[in-house]
């Protein structure tokens, strides 16, 4: 039997053929343009998504024996608001997950609402790339927009849509509308109530590895697949991720370094953040997870390297960095605004402490730290909640780079396992559809059997503990510059 697992990212769509004993038979990739219509926003085309999916289908597919596909599953990018009108025609590109605009939505929702009582509807308050402070952000500036709404999805959902024509979501990826009450696994009247639409508009609820149906006639037949082939919901890309990388069951952690950094705990009973931090969201195994995300991380490095350095040979830049938590030059890592721990859509990035000798190596050491300071304060945040952690998997982009693996584990303290199968929310997505198809009797049964750990890089004393004077200092940075960055921004 074959698989596939499709990974809905941000700058491209990448599709995975994993056979039923959880071996990659192939790997597609294919990108699509994002766009930036003013600072601190962010869209793309669901269209582009679609017909990149169908080429790289088509792709991945080529030369094996199509009849032994089973299923298609999928991670995607959270958060993003797409929107359907009764005709079916995308109404307007979807806002994405990086997307700062609705400041003054999330302000309201916090402040009016009250974090509180969203807490008590949703289990999180409002940070500004959710999807409910989209909405309002619509029916305020796009009234015409707004009435025209007949169904409403997250980016993932719109491919399950094409391919087999219901309307569906999975609880993880749901989790992060801001109209689900997380907890109890259904949407949450009050916020429905708040953001005035009804549950008509609102996708049917799976879990992520649930048959939502299968393929279309037409479409099957476009793509060369029967019509049995089976439609799993699939899960945002954090949950899928953590699949792909066994992060399942109790207290299990997974950090991907990837546009975005996250820190993802699996959890098996509801977690609330009291101190309004990090997500509180439903996992793709049918149980529930934290996690803190940063909305700019191994694309700090790379707009460092690309557009400013103007190379592509990060290895090169790296390679005569050796003086780990030495470096007296910090950098702030926020060039999308920052959700955790900050919730400020306002924040940008900063370098500080440069001097006439600073040198290159050192701002390129300083933007690799700085990921890696930022997702230690959302470790700390779990810290907070009783969260005890000596070791994590590693996905993701940033991953790949043995110097920042180096950084990220004694900048956290934290044992950092890599994996035979480095493709994460890919590699989880295929995995949600062989448990779909009945591979495998659960998640955490299919993860035990399929994921491997390749090698582990262990924290080392002396470092870690230069690290922890280093980290002291990059957590005062943020709160001496906050209120400038209102200020700077046109
Ligand atoms: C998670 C989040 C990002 C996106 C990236 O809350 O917004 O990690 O899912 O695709």
């Amino acid at each position: 039997m074959l698989y596939i697992g499709i990974d809905l990212g941000t700058s491209a769509v990448k599709l995975l053929l994993m056979k039923e004993n959880g071996s990659i038979q192939k790997i597609v990739s294919k990108e699509y343009p994002i766009c930036f219509p003013k600072t601190g926003w962010a869209e793309q085309n669901p269209e582009d998504w679609y017909e990149k999916t169908v080429e790289g289908i088509k792709e991945l597919t080529q030369g094996c024996d199509k009849s032994q596909i089973k299923g298609i599953s999928f991670g995607g990018q959270m958060h993003g608001l797409v929107i359907l009108d009764e005709r079916d025609c995308v109404i307007r590109p979807a806002i994405l997950w990086n997307d700062g605009r609705t400041k003054k939505q999330t302000n309201y929702l916090n402040e009016e609402i009250g974090r509180n009582a969203l807490v008590q509807y949703t289990g999180n308050i409002a940070f500004a790339g959710f999807t409910a402070p989209k909405l309002l952000w619509l029916q305020h500036k796009e009234p015409d927009n707004f009435k025209r709404i007949a169904k409403l999805m997250l980016p993932k959902d719109y491919l399950v849509y094409c391919l087999c024509g219901v309307h569906s979501t999975d609880y993880s990826d749901a989790s992060g509308t801001l109209l689900l009450d997380v907890e109890h696994k259904c949407w949450s009247e009050k916020m429905l109530d708040i953001c005035k639409i009804t549950t008509k508009v609102l996708p049917k609820l799976y879990e992520s590895y649930e048959v939502v149906g299968t393929i279309k006639k037409e479409v099957g037949a476009e793509l060369g697949l029967g019509p049995d082939v089976k439609i799993i919901a699939g899960a945002g890309d954090n949950a899928a991720g953590a699949v792909g990388c066994g992060a399942v069951g109790e207290n299990k952690c997974n950090i991907s370094v990837g546009t975005s950094g996250t820190i993802f705990l699996s959890a098996k009973t509801f977690y609330e953040d009291r101190g309004n931090a990090l997500h509180s969201f439903a996992h793709a195994d049918g149980n529930y997870h934290l996690m803190g995300c940063m909305l700019s991380a191994a694309s700090c490095n790379k707009w460092w390297m690309e557009e400013i350095l103007h190379t592509k040979d990060y290895q090169a830049q790296q390679r005569t960095i050796q003086k780990l938590g030495e470096n007296s030059v910090y950098f702030l890592p926020y060039l999308m605004g920052e959700r955790a721990v900050h919730n400020n859509p306002d924040a940008r990035g900063m370098f500080i402490g440069l001097g006439l000798d600073t040198s290159r190596e050192e701002m390129t050491q300083a933007v690799l730290e700085g990921v890696a300071f930022g997702l230690r304060d959302s470790l700390e945040a779990m810290k907070q909640l009783g969260v005890e952690l000596k070791s994590a998997t590693l996905c993701g982009g940033g991953g790949k780079s043995l110097l920042w693996k180096k950084i990220l584990a004694n900048v956290l303290n934290l044992e950092l396992q890599t994996l035979e199968c480095e493709q994460g929310p890919a590699y989880g997505s295929a995995i949600l559809a062989a448990v779909g198809c009945k591979e495998y009797e659960s998640v955490e049964q299919a993860t035990k059997t399929l994921v491997k750990v390749k090698e582990s890089i262990s924290p080392e004393t002396e470092l870690t503990e230069k690290y922890n004077q280093c980290y002291e200092k990059f957590k005062s940075i943020y709160p001496a510059v906050k209120e400038l960055f209102s200020e700077l921004l046109l």
